[in-house]
């Protein structure tokens, strides 16, 4: 899992022989996750036509401040705060330079003035251009306001001399970009996740399994990495990718998670986030050999698994501890009632059964209890979901180490 998933990004094109490479930009960013938006300045135009962008980006391409509404209903204040980063590759050296001086006389540089999200530009202009004085002053500028930048890097250019002013290369972006979504929330803290379902088995062919797709756990472990912490993520088993930034530790039974975490916890851990969806029982036999179709009926003889959550609050180098209580009534009660029993820091619950959110669902809704308060997370992607989650999470830790 990437951290551009699910990331609102607007690309700049500006006009430069460059703007030849930016579809295969936007391409770059889109198979990463990110949802990408272009806007063209007039002069972007002349090099590379809004259908191409279009047809790159599938959706509407922006190109005027003055059109009024357009299909997506987006003006240049909307996509302003849609963002959630800007990206202006070419950054031509006259735009540069509107942007240094605070210009809003076109659709992209009054995004640009308009936006609080973070901006990267990938200059690319003749070396000459880009050796101007003039042009070192505003990146300079530009850099002490916080504008971020790829490249420019050295080598043949379009106009046949030779130096500093390509482009930076399309394959680099997706790197840059996502260092971008990078914070230091949680920087150095050592976070220890559980996730997925776990398997008892009956049989050396069957087990006793349940509907959690790992998802929530997974984009939890791929969040609290962007956010600069350790992570180690413990897993049963499931159909997705190892979050990047994660160490996986893939178990398949309750008690393999159980021995798995608390050996984890020899190694003082900050925070512990249990996820998974844990069988509270197990077949006290597992049948040596496949059970044979003979019997009418069969009785299978389960008993209670370690509770992990509790082992974990309950432990001598006890982390801050958040569970997770997937309800299906009575949810404020209920969760309330767990992280009391339990003994946690804080619990997010979540009504499952649902058809479209929790379990086997992209998306997800919490409620979050701690300490004398509580918090909504509504509705949305889980990946955005674990953001809220975590940054919860990141203040009340902090918190309870004041
Ligand atoms: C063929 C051609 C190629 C150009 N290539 C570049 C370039 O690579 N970088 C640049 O900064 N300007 C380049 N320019 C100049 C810009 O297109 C010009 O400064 C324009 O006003 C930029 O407009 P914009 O910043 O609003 O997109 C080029 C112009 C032409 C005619």
């Amino acid at each position: 899992m990437d951290f551009l998933l699910s990331k609102k990004l607007l690309l700049i094109v500006t006009g430069g022989v460059a703007a030849y490479k930016s579809p295969e930009i936007v391409r770059k960013l889109r198979s990463a996750g990110a949802d990408v938006r272009v806007a063209m300045t007039s002069a972007a135009q002349e090099f590379v036509t809004e259908l191409t962008f279009q047809a790159v980006s599938g959706q509407d391409v922006f190109t005027s401040l003055f059109v009024g509404e357009t299909d997506s209903g987006m003006g240049h204040i909307e996509l302003a705060r849609w963002a959630d980063a800007i990206i202006v590759a070419p950054a031509s050296a006259d735009f540069i330079s509107q942007i240094a001086t605070g210009q809003a006389k076109d659709l992209a540089s009054t995004i640009c003035l308009a936006s609080t999200s973070p901006i990267l530009l990938a200059p690319a202009m003749n070396q000459q251009m880009w050796k101007n004085l003039a042009t070192q002053a505003n990146i300079k500028k530009l850099k002490q306001r916080g504008f971020l930048f790829n490249g420019p890097s050295s080598g043949e250019q379009a106009c046949g001399e030779v130096g500093l002013g390509r482009l930076a290369e399309p394959e680099t972006f997706v790197a840059v970009v996502s260092d971008m979504f990078k914070t230091n929330h949680l920087s150095g803290s050592k976070i220890l996740i559980t996730a997925g379902p776990t398997q008892e088995p009956i049989d050396p062919v069957r087990y006793i399994g349940n509907r959690s797709s790992g998802l929530m756990g997974y984009c939890l472990a791929s969040v609290a990495a962007e956010m600069s912490a350790i992570v180690t993520l413990v897993s049963g088993p499931t159909a997705l990718p190892a979050p990047k930034g994660a160490s996986l530790i893939a178990v398949n039974t309750a008690r393999q998670m159980f021995k798995a975490t608390l050996r984890e916890l020899d190694s003082k851990q900050d925070i512990f986030i249990g996820a998974a969806a844990v069988a509270d029982y197990t077949p006290v036999k597992t049948a040596m050999n496949k059970i044979k179709k003979i019997e009418e009926t069969i009785t299978l003889e389960m008993k209670k698994n370690p509770d992990i959550l509790a082992a974990v609050s309950q432990h001598p180098n006890r982390p801050f501890t958040v569970g997770f209580a997937a309800e299906t009534e009575n949810l404020e009660r209920n969760a309330m009632n767990k992280m009391k029993k339990k003994e946690l820091n804080m619990i997010a619950a979540n009504l499952v059964g649902l058809s479209d959110q929790g379990f086997g669902s992209s998306k997800n809704e919490l409620f979050v209890f701690y300490k004398r308060s509580k918090s909504h997370i509504p509705r949305a992607e889980k990946l955005q979901v674990a953001r809220s989650l975590l940054n919860l999470i990141a203040k009340n830790y902090k918190a309870s180490k004041k």
